[in-house]
């Protein structure tokens, strides 16, 4: 899968994609072009674009006063638009078809583990994330975006963060980014138990303070294990 990120702070990526299991599943493209993994095939290759390089003018404004009046500036159309044309045409020199393009706002669709599993199944995600009070709605009445996506009820200061989410969420869908043996769980849980698998979790010890790890999970008892975690599932 190809992922290509557009944001006005590429910085804010780099901890959650070089650190734990999205680092290993994938290969992180900075805006700079350098990357220090491009020989391994991994199942993701991550592209970060810096939407200020598509900026105009000597500062390469990319926002700008609403119409109509109000605080804090809107990204431009122009802008934006020439970004996602520019990594669109990028991705298909690659061999790329067919973007699936994704905007972050609190306007958006709440982010389900059932568009999670769609998400998955593209080979190419384009994620935009928007700053400041968002972006000129000209970007998504002109047909550049397909799907706006909001993580929750609440609003952040932009679109950086829910990308990350969404492209974590992805990963683990992905063969072989989870281990074998989680995603195998993951199979087995996700539709019979509404694509949740959160029962309780326990490990040593077997007594902590007075806690005690339920019988069941020490019986040995397979078919009685998976009884009781589903009935737990939350
Ligand atoms: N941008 C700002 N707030 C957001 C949210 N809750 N979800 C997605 N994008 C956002």
């Amino acid at each position: 899968m190809r992922v290509d990120v557009l944001t006005l702070f590429p910085g804010m990526f780099h901890g959650p994609l070089t650190e734990s299991i999205l680092a290993r599943a994938s290969t992180f493209v900075p805006s700079d072009g350098t990357t220090a993994d491009r020989q391994e095939e991994k199942p993701i290759q991550i592209h970060l674009h810096d939407l200020r390089q598509f900026g105009l003018g000597t500062y390469h404004q990319v926002d700008d006063s609403p119409y109509g009046g109000g605080a804090g500036m809107v990204m431009r159309p122009d802008v934006i638009v020439s970004a996602i044309e520019t990594v669109v045409s990028e991705g298909e020199k690659s061999g790329m078809k067919k973007p699936h393009r994704v905007h972050f706002s609190p306007r958006g669709k709440t982010l389900t583990q059932e568009n999670v599993e769609q998400c998955a199944k593209r080979d190419w995600l384009i994620l935009l994330c928007g700053h400041y009070e968002g972006i000129d709605q000209r970007v998504i009445d002109g047909g550049w975006i397909d799907e706006e996506v909001s993580i929750g009820d609440y609003v952040l200061t932009g679109g950086e963060l829910p990308a990350m989410v969404l492209v974590d969420a992805v990963a683990r869908q992905i063969p072989g980014v989870l281990g074998k043996e989680e995603s195998a769980m993951e199979e087995s849980f996700s539709e019979s138990l509404g694509r949740k698998k959160e029962y309780p979790h326990y490990t040593r010890p077997e007594e902590f303070r007075g806690l005690k790890v339920p019988d069941v999970l020490l019986s040995g008892h397979h078919k009685e294990i998976e009884k009781w975690r589903k009935e737990q599932v939350r």
